[in-house]
């Protein structure tokens, strides 16, 4: 990469995303408050041993001007009881929520507070205090191990990972959320401090493969099955990279390439998309000349993180189904709004009324002959004959429309449990221009970059 030019690139991205000294003092201001409040509110319940602890990007000085995101965690005593933790944890989150523009109680592996506090979207988690990151009682004890190693590792760092995170963000593989399936933060942080800084990581992924292994401890070999495989310098058992997919792991290599190759602005910053109009949506169809099948259906009452990884089994079950009816699924995908839709662009999604039926070998005789039996005589087949050793029969398709076969089959697909439900209580089956009937601007934009997410 052209230094010169690189230097100014770097320079113009990071005026955009570092964060002012007055960005940052109001920041720890409002972080500050929030862990007094919560030790004031555990004293005042008569909680002892408690405290509190900012921790993830803000806690770092990796977090992305704008990005106004506070995580809190309250720390249990380790022998305190799930039962407490959960209790009392909610408790004094509860009482902190009282004073925040909007809350909401969430669940992740144990129940935790988001809100609203002051502009900032504050979470507050309470966890046990462990004394490794091996022996965690629940995932989220490990996040104070994060935060200690990359504090210790990270300084001087922080603008390098400001620029990959930036760049991930851009070119849209960051986030470990079962969604998008990308670079968490922590990870980005580690490759930072893996490769020393934004450049060296940039250029060292280009020649990235499955498989490759970061492991900054030298922790030994541990078998992944995933692409990129980073171990977590605070619990050597975990794979800090699990929820990255294999096609944004792809993504990130493919950008990195382009970008060592002509370094611009666009990585970081990508244009906002506008969605196609209807008429140049069904021209797009027309010009593909392949045909275009939906699942609508009432989007269950979820976080992102429990329905996707169910909508994503949809749309492989769908397929199944549908190439077992010998229809040919060239892509899938899914959108979710109000409503929730499942697209699948067929070869066809009409079949021709004959379908050739493979029946045994001639020479395997008793079963051969009930075959023969069967079909070779009965009225609504075409022809019967041999064909490479085995009787063929040209029965009636049962199913020459896709739309009929989903309207049949569809629920008992394997789905999901909360997206399975939701099916049953209803959905419908759009073909073609009967797709452009959803009239949610986010699902066009979805089509309009079909097949790309
Ligand atoms: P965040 O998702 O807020 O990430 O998780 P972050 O590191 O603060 O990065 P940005 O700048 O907000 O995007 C907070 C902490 O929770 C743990 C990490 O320790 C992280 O720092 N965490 C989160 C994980 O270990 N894995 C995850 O997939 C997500
Ligand atoms: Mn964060």
């Amino acid at each position: 990469m052209e230094n010169d030019m690189l230097k100014e690139l770097k320079e113009a991205v990071l005026e955009r995303i570092s964060p002012k000294p007055e960005e940052r003092a109001y920041l720890k201001e409002i972080a500050e408050l929030l862990v007094k409040k919560v030790e004031l509110i555990a004293f005042s319940m008569d909680l002892k041993d408690i405290s509190a602890n900012l921790v993830g990007s803000a806690a770092r000085n990796t977090w992305i001007s704008g990005t106004h995101d506070l995580d809190i965690f309250i720390m249990f005593p380790e022998d305190a009881s799930r039962e407490e933790l959960e209790k009392k944890g909610l408790a004094i989150a509860r009482k902190i929520a009282e004073e925040s523009e909007s809350f909401e109680e969430r669940y992740a592996e144990h129940p935790y507070v988001n809100m609203r506090y002051r502009g900032f979207d504050v979470d507050i988690v309470p966890c046990f205090r462990v004394d490794s990151a091996a022996c965690i009682r629940s995932a989220v004890d490990r996040t104070p191990f994060h935060n200690e190693f990359v504090k210790k590792n990270i300084h001087g760092l922080e603008t390098e990972v400001l620029m990959l995170k930036q760049f991930m963000k851009g070119i849209g593989v960051y986030g470990s959320e079962l969604r998008t399936q990308g670079f968490s933060g922590y990870l980005t942080e580690l490759l930072v401090i893996k490769y020393g800084s934004f450049d060296n990581a940039i250029t060292s992924a280009c020649e990235w493969q499955p498989g490759t292994y970061i492991d900054l401890n030298s922790h030994g070999n541990i078998q992944h099955a995933e692409p990129l495989v980073v171990v977590d310098p605070t619990d050597p058992k975990r794979n800090v990279a699990a929820a990255l997919s294999l096609d944004k792991f792809c993504m990130f290599i493919d950008s990195c390439r382009k970008f060592v190759h002509s370094p611009t602005g666009d990585f970081f910053f990508s244009k906002p998309k506008v969605p196609l109009t209807d008429t140049e949506l069904l021209e797009r169809f027309k010009a593909r000349g392949t045909d275009f099948i939906a699942i609508s259906f009432k989007t269950p009452d979820v976080v992102e993180d429990v329905l996707y990884p169910q909508l994503y089994k949809m749309e492989l079950a769908v397929a199944a189904l549908l190439e077992e009816h010998e229809f040919k699924v060239l892509n899938k995908g899914s959108w979710s709004g109000q409503e929730t839709v499942i697209v699948l662009e067929l070869m066809a999604s009409t079949l021709p009324a004959l379908r050739k039926h493979r029946g045994p070998p001639v020479w395997v005789h008793k079963h051969a002959e009930s075959f023969k039996d069967k079909y070779e005589n009965a009225e609504d087949v075409f022809t019967f004959y041999i064909e490479n050793g085995t009787y063929v029969a040209e029965v009636y398709r049962k199913y020459p429309e896709a739309r009929s076969i989903l309207k049949d089959r569809l629920t008992s697909c394997s789905m999901g449990k909360q997206v399975s439900s939701a099916v049953k209580k209803g959905f419908e089956i759009l073909v073609g221009n009967e797709i452009l009937c959803i009239e949610d601007i986010s699902f066009k934009l979805f089509l309009s970059i079909w097949p790309k997410r």
